[in-house]
């Protein structure tokens, strides 16, 4: 008789608050999970391992955790030698009965090199650099940057457009942006300046493109607009080069701060009104690496903190 997986509830828990932990060390990996910005339910699936002959299950297997967007299921294991056989055991069973089901155990001590595997580092490292927590996980912007890929793709079918970015922040979108437009596009960046708190003047372009606009589709790509100043000086002085199109995409849009209203054509995120690092943005030059997109403890953000 063929078993299948019985959903344990219609909704599975998916917040530390609504799931009920049978370990501390499961509430504690979910804290985790949520850390790094890293979907997850907990206990949303039974396996049926064995079958009486009147079909009743005798044994079955519910793992703890299933993370969403890796279609994968996590077993935590306690320390007992005793019980992590008896789940090896079981782990096999599952294994042979339900070969497409991707299942991990995981120690203790896995938890880390887990995340690490998706690119996120070790939560130690990173809560000592000042990160307070993932708004955008790598899955999340990989997967919106190939959908903006897509529509681009789609919107300048038949056309070679300029892809324009303002250096340095755009450099991780620009990168994985690009990778995802099917056209025969070119590519090029300037560096303006940015307001140092006095008497700087007005925004000044440091380094001007190479390419000539004058009659190209040009795509101004930026990684985030806050107040929208910096976005309408650069619309002004593009088009004045007379491009034969002229639009928008930034990655971020933090619209309850704007001043400026500037229409944008593409727009990966709205953010919250907070200050956002990584996936190129930086804190005083810091973060750019940073595979996701985070805000920053309070005391890093302070003025003069140590290891600025
Ligand atoms: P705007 O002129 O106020 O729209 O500012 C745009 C520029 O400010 C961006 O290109 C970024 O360089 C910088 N910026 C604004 N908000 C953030 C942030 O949250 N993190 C990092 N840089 C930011
Ligand atoms: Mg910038």
């Amino acid at each position: 008789m063929q078993l299948r997986p019985l959903e344990t509830r219609a909704a599975p828990a998916s917040t530390i608050e609504d799931a009920r932990f049978a370990h501390e060390s499961e509430e504690e990996f979910a804290g985790l999970l949520d850390f790094y910005g890293v979907r997850w339910q907990y206990e949303p699936r039974t396996f049926p391992l064995r079958q009486s002959d009147d079909g009743r299950v005798v044994e079955a297997f519910s793992p703890d955790f299933y993370l969403p967007e890796f279609d994968l299921y996590i077993e935590l294991t306690t320390l007992k030698q005793g019980l992590v056989t008896d789940k090896h055991r079981k782990l096999r069973r599952l294994r042979e009965l339900y070969p497409d089901v991707q299942i991990k155990l995981l120690h203790r001590k896995d938890y880390l090199n887990l995340l690490a595997k998706y690119g996120i580092g070790a939560v130690n490292e990173l809560e000592h650099m000042g990160v307070r927590e993932v708004l955008l996980s790598a899955t999340q912007i990989e997967r919106r940057v190939n959908e903006l890929g897509a529509q681009i793709t789609r919107d300048y079918a038949g056309k070679e457009p300029l892809f324009v970015g303002v250096l340095k922040g755009v450099t991780c979108f620009m990168a994985d942006l690009m990778r995802h437009v099917a056209l025969p596009i070119s590519v090029d960046f300037m560096t303006i300046s940015s307001y140092e708190g006095d008497r700087s003047g007005a925004v000044r372009i440091v380094q001007d493109l190479t390419e000539n606009i004058e009659g190209r589709d040009v795509l101004l790509v930026e990684d985030i607009v806050d107040t929208g100043m910096t976005l309408q000086h650069l619309v002004r002085q593009l088009r004045a080069r007379e491009p034969a199109s002229l639009r928008v995409c930034a990655l971020l849009d933090k619209r309850a701060r704007r001043l400026v209203d500037t229409p944008m054509d593409y727009v990966g995120f709205e953010i919250p009104d907070e200050f956002v690092v990584g996936y190129g943005l930086d804190y005083q030059q810091r973060f750019r690496n940073l595979p996701f997109v985070a805000t920053l403890r309070a005391e890093t953000l302070r003025p003069g903190a140590p290891g600025q």
